[in-house]
């Protein structure tokens, strides 16, 4: 009798493929992180960023789908809790105003903020753990 055509550690390969290709990657964030992260935007960051995301034209960059936002997280959690001086470029728009630092910010509000900020505008990104605020925190006084 001929051998089957393929053989079973394929068959088991290609099974284990699919169900890992099926795993959600993004999970939404839940409904009350959102809730109070949107709280936390509209108190400390839409006067400058705006209630779309998309900032103001050379004074207050977008935060939709940027490096920044998208990008490392502990960087992105710095940029909150201690402001940001440099220059940046977004799209071809340059941006030279300071970005206040934010320092009265609870661990919480930060993760909050940040893990709404990542889900909103268009973006899609995983969320900030308080756990992740406190190392950056924790860092800095060291
Ligand atoms: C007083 C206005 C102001 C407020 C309030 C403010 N920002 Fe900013 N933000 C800026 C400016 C100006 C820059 C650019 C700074 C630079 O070029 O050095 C910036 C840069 C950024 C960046 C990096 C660049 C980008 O667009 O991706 C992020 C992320 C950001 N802000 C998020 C926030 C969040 C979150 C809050 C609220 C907790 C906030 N900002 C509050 C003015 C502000």
């Amino acid at each position: 009798m001929r051998r089957r055509l393929i053989p079973v550690n394929v068959v088991i390969a290609a099974l284990l493929f699919i169900l890992l290709s099926l795993e959600p990657d993004q999970t939404k964030p839940p409904a009350a992180v959102m809730e109070r992260g949107k709280t936390v935007y509209t108190k400390e960051c839409l006067t400058c960023h705006q209630a779309d995301g998309l900032g103001v034209q050379r004074m207050n960059p977008p935060l939709a789908k940027t490096e920044w936002v998208l990008g490392p997280k502990a960087r992105l959690i710095k940029i909150v809790v201690n402001g940001l001086t440099d220059p940046i470029e977004i799209d071809g728009d340059t941006f030279h105003n300071p970005m206040p630092p934010h320092p009265h910010l609870t661990d919480q509000q930060v993760a909050d903020v940040l893990t709404y900020v990542r889900n909103s505008f268009g973006n899609k990104a995983s969320a900030v753990t308080i756990r992740e605020v406190k190392k950056v925190r924790a860092e800095k006084k060291s």
